[in-house]
């Protein structure tokens, strides 16, 4: 009974915001402002003066932020209201009762969104590129580390390290091109287009995008306040992106259980029980696991809420952003996690080198090879070798592949075909080398293959694509700073003249 009071007593002013998205928005709204009120005083809208009066009342405010966000935000129905307020309390109502000309909060917050999200998109690609460094560093120091690869997580074939950890970091190369295309529709300007109608005082929407970094405007003004397209397409990328990581922290849970037995936990990502003295956990690679579910569970309601919505505004759209925020913070800190997981883990090389060897692994090259040497098809030479493994029963892994002598591929060569493959052309130097893991590997050198001078050259141009995909992302950083920079400069400009 009491909860269900409370609950209601507080439900006025509580319900309406999303407190905790709107702190997030807050630096966004700041400099939303400011482009906003230049932009106004040079088109002759609201005086010099006045405006003057509202960027220094903004300049103050940006200097009391953490006190106002703490105190003061609660109070209002949102951030674009709690700010109009503070400024109206310093310079009067004359001057900022004049700020929110020509616009509306619609525009607003879909123009803050678009900057905070930038600003975030901008540090994940970063620690995106720091992830996918340490892989490659890690691979290039794991050309010669030996494992067993997997399918249905059974030992399939002979592999490397390094191949495998190449394929984790070109899939986050593929994150890092669907972030940077996600960039692009994301750095658009909706401000300006006021409450869906744009407005008509005469503004210059351009010039409001210029001062704040945008690439373009984002013209129709009914679509400017009613889409939150971008917002799903960068969630769909986190979701991308947190399978991805889910996927490699799945491998770094297996490969630290004894069964395994392939890395040892770096202490900093590992935890300890607080009953069992002998425990280190992989909790931390368990959460990212567990919050890839998380972010599809945010992508899942931002799609729910949009869809059917009316055009144009509607205040469901505001539930939108916490989605935004918490799918965010979930993505760049999974990241982060997994660059410590990838440079710190210790190897086993040892046992990895053994297990590759364990479950006949080198049967396909077995057959591969009775083929190019005897000329028979592969089905035939196939039903050879399988042949053998039933009969040694390798499920079990006890398939000892110095059994597979030329003596014994004739045993089963003559039961299946009625011809030993050493009449064929079947030598032993062949069949040792077709058994042995590392020439097993090196042989397999076509494009994308695990052979040492493959991957090697992978290795190359891996790197060559990340710095590549680094320069990208650091021009699209700078060329947003110099457009802050630049916004900065011209509200300095105007706040002087009060001073004359
Ligand atoms: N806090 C609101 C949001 O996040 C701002 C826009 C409010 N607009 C309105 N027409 N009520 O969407």
């Amino acid at each position: 009974m009491r909860i269900v009071y409370k609950y209601i007593k507080k439900m006025d002013g509580d319900y309406i915001h999303s407190l905790e998205a709107d702190r997030w928005l807050f630096h966004a709204d700041l400099v939303v402002d400011k482009a906003h009120v230049v932009m106004l005083a040079e088109r002759g809208i609201i005086r010099a003066e006045e405006a003057a009066a509202i960027l220094k009342s903004l300049q103050n405010l940006q200097l009391r932020s953490e006190v106002f966000i703490e105190r003061e935000l609660p109070n209002y129905e949102d951030v674009h209201t709690a700010i109009e307020s503070w400024v109206t309390r310093e310079v009067g109502d004359n001057a900022g009762g004049r700020m929110h000309t020509a616009r509306s909060r619609n525009d607003e917050v879909a123009t803050c969104i678009r900057i905070a999200l930038r600003e975030e998109l901008l540090r994940l690609m970063k620690e995106l590129n720091e992830l996918r460094r340490a892989l490659i560093e890690r691979a290039a120091e794991n050309i010669e580390t030996v494992m067993p690869g997997y399918t249905h997580l059974q030992h399939a074939q002979p592999t490397t390290l390094a191949h495998h950890l190449l394929a984790h970091a070109d899939a986050f190369a593929r994150d890092f091109a669907r972030l940077i295309a996600v960039y692009e529709r994301v750095n658009v300007s909706p401000l300006g287009a006021a409450a869906f109608a744009a407005t008509g005082f005469p503004i210059d929407r351009e010039r409001t995008a210029e001062l704040l970094g945008f690439d373009s405007v984002l013209e129709n003004s009914m679509d400017a306040v009613s889409t939150r397209d971008f917002v799903i397409e960068a969630v769909s990328c986190y979701a991308n992106l947190m399978t991805n990581l889910s996927r490699l922290a799945e491998e770094i849970i297996l490969w630290s259980s004894s069964e395994f037995g392939f890395i040892t936990l770096p202490e900093e990502y590992a935890t300890g029980s607080s009953i069992m003295p002998q425990k280190r956990n992989p909790d931390y690679a368990e959460l990212i696991r567990a919050r890839a579910g998380s972010v599809y569970g945010c992508l899942l309601s931002i799609l729910s809420i949009c869809k059917a919505l009316p055009y144009s505004y509607n205040r469901d759209l505001q539930e939108v952003t916490p989605h935004l925020l918490r799918a965010t913070e979930i993505s760049m800190t999974s990241v982060a996690v997994m660059r410590g997981y990838v440079t710190k883990l210790e190897l086993k090389k040892e046992r990895m080198a053994y297990e590759a060897k364990v479950g006949f692994t080198t049967a396909t090259e077995l057959a591969d090879t009775i083929v190019r040497e005897t000329g028979l098809p592969f089905r035939t030479a196939y039903r050879i070798v399988a042949s053998m493994a039933e009969e040694k029963g390798h499920e079990h892994g006890e398939t000892n592949i110095a059994d597979a002598d030329l003596n014994r591929i004739d045993e089963f060569s003559v039961r299946i075909t009625g011809k030993r493959v050493s009449e064929l052309g079947l030598t032993p130097e062949s069949v040792k080398e077709a058994l042995d893991i590392v020439s097993n590997i090196n042989r397999r050198n076509v494009t994308g293959g695990p052979a040492r001078k493959e991957v090697m050259r992978m290795l190359r141009a891996r790197e060559d694509d990340l710095n590549r995909d680094d320069k990208l992302r650091g021009a699209k950083e700078e060329r947003v700073k110099l457009c802050l920079r630049e916004l900065e400069r011209e509200v300095e400009r105007r706040i002087q003249t009060l001073h004359n």
